[in-house]
């Protein structure tokens, strides 16, 4: 797909500005707090209806002002969307071709956007919750179903927290919510123990591609009770065994909501053993591969990369644009970056407006 053309008014530092944008790499430049990463970020809230910077809604909007606006042509094949959005510090509200969408899962359908920060240098040495994010982000946006089974796994997961909480709690009704998060937790985990098997070959062909070199590389996946004919009882043990520990601590030890994944480097884990360039570059290999499990070419995700060329040497750089070039619609940001067939757009520098 392809994001044809942005308007973004009073959203960040931007007042009013327009763009057309053009299939292939497009690179934002302009000089520090020019609004780079704010461009980029209007861009992804087309696809989630949130901010990448773990920021409120309110945030987007211009200070001192009371709403923020983005629209946003999308194309994907012979389907044009026009999309716009309107932020207030009540809510928002999103609309595609004219017609209110409140579920997120039908945005998602419309845009997708693949995005690498430079925070994500730290994706393999930071929190497990943000590779689980990963995760499920990607897992959601290609089944929807995965997402349903999330949300009820949360409902449940809320349910037997506040019972391990209250202190005098009801034993059915606690065996009833644990008898739930098993059930619920058991199809995500096939769905993530899928994904992880199936990116692991494209992770292989990306750093490969990035670096240059070819190094055993493996993504894992170690699920809180493995898939078998006995998980079910298996599972009900575990949780069985932790009620204990889990009413002391007032919170659910284990399950879907405290696995990870880990990636590995010539056997050895790359959060721990990698250096700073590798993580960099597996990271970011990482967080593009969903881009080749889309196999629909028309549907094939945005990519943005935010400030990422002026960490990599010259050798990656040029490796990372040719590798570029074949995707549908890529976003650079840069402060100064030039790259030969893209479409250059320039910011100037920021007055502040306060
Ligand atoms: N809600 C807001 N209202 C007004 N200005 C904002 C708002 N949020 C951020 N900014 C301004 O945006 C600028 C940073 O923009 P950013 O996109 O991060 O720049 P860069 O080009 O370096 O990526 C800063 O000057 C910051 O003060
Ligand atoms: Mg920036």
């Amino acid at each position: 797909m392809i994001v044809k053309t942005l308007l973004v008014r009073d959203f960040r530092n931007h007042t009013s500005k327009d763009f057309v944008f053009e299939p292939g790499i497009n690179v934002i430049t302009g000089p520090n707090a020019s609004g780079k990463t704010n461009i980029v970020e209007a861009v992804y809230y087309l696809s989630l209806a949130r901010s990448f910077r773990g920021v409120d809604d309110e945030d987007l909007i211009t200070r001192g002002l009371e709403y923020a606006e983005i629209k946003s042509q999308v194309i994907e094949g012979e389907l044009k969307r026009s999309i716009r959005i309107l932020i207030t510090k009540k809510g928002r509200s999103v609309l595609v071709n004219g017609k209110k969408v409140s579920k997120l899962s039908d945005l998602a359908k419309c845009v997708n956007v693949l995005l690498f920060e430079p925070k994500d240098v730290l994706l393999f040495r930071g929190s497990p919750r943000d590779r689980r994010n990963f995760l499920d982000i990607n897992l959601s946006k290609q089944f929807p179903l995965y997402l349903e089974y999330m949300t009820r796994y949360d409902q449940a997961l809320r349910q037997r927290n506040e019972l391990l909480k209250s202190g005098k709690y009801d034993e059915n009704l606690l065996k009833t919510t644990t008898e739930l998060l098993v059930k619920y937790a058991g199809p995500i985990i096939n769905y993530r123990a899928m994904y992880v098997k199936d990116i692991n070959d494209i992770l292989i062909k990306i750093t490969r591609a990035l670096t240059g070199v070819k190094e055993a590389i493996e993504i894992h996946y170690k699920p809180f009770i493995p898939m078998s004919s006995d998980y079910q009882s298996q599972a009900l043990e575990a949780f069985n065994r932790v009620l204990d520990s889990d009413l002391k601590h007032k919170a659910t030890s284990i399950g879907v909501h405290r696995e990870d994944i880990s990636v590995s480097l010539n056997g050895r884990d790359i959060g721990t053993y990698g250096s700073q360039g590798e993580n960099r570059l597996v990271a970011l290999a990482l967080k593009i591969s969903p881009y080749f499990m889309v196999k629909d070419e028309d549907k094939k995700p945005v990519v943005v990369l935010d400030d990422v060329m002026s960490e990599l040497d010259d050798i990656h750089q040029k490796r990372l644009i040719s590798f570029l070039r074949k995707f549908s619609q890529v976003f650079i940001t840069g402060t100064e970056l030039e790259i030969e067939g893209a479409t250059q757009i320039k910011l100037k520098e920021s007055k502040e407006v306060f």
